[in-house]
């Protein structure tokens, strides 16, 4: 089975494809021709996972997934959540995003957070959406070089290092998108079953 993977961002395609097994094929956007940048419009995460679906849907007519990312931090009440990618600007970088977040928090002792991923799958005329949650916390400097985002700063539950510092395969078991990827492959297996 192929499926396309609705997303530019090289770092997402390569953890999601240490997820699937072998028989599925994940396409990421440019395998399939496509370098438009999808319009993320909607107010919510799931809102804006279904626009990016339902483009490459729409478009290419194949089946497809998109996710959609938010950081959400306690103290300031969810902030910067469905705009974490633009959190310091228009420009989604992420060296600005974290320092603007490490400056938001200074002095604050409440530091919890937590990621949500929702992935809409398009498959079969469907629609249909998982979510998945990684709480922790933001810490105080940067540390680790894994990873991609807000992952040097974010420690999660139970563990003493950052994303950026924990192998890949130790995010993917415990992450908002490996958490959400692993709901939509159990679909697709019960699917593949009936
Ligand atoms: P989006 O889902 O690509 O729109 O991501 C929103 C923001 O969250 C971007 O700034 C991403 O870099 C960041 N982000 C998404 N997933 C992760 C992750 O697994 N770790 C760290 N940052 C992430």
């Amino acid at each position: 089975m192929e499926i396309v993977f609705a997303t530019h961002n090289k770092n997402k395609v390569y953890e999601v494809q240490l997820l699937v097994p072998k028989h599925i094929k994940i396409l990421s956007l440019e395998a399939i021709g496509c370098f438009d940048e999808i319009p993320e419009t909607a107010g919510t995460l799931a809102g804006n996972a279904k626009l990016k679906a339902d483009y490459v849907t729409q478009n290419y007519k194949l089946p497809c997934f998109a996710d959609d990312t938010g950081l959400l931090v306690e103290s300031l009440h969810g902030a910067p959540g469905v705009l974490s990618a633009r959190y310091a600007g228009e420009q989604k970088d992420a060296t600005d995003n974290m320092d603007k977040l490490l400056a938001a928090l200074e002095n604050k002792k409440n530091r919890n957070a937590k990621f949500e991923t929702v992935i809409a799958l398009n498959l079969n005329g469907q629609q249909i959406l998982f979510n998945g949650i990684a709480p922790g916390e933001i810490t105080v400097t940067k540390s680790g070089v894994k990873g991609f985002g807000y992952d040097p700063i974010f420690k999660p539950e139970g563990y003493d290092k950052t994303f950026a510092e924990l192998p890949i395969e130790i995010k993917n078991t415990i992450s908002h998108r490996g958490k959400a990827m692993k709901k939509l492959l159990d679909y697709l297996n019960k699917l593949e079953n009936q």
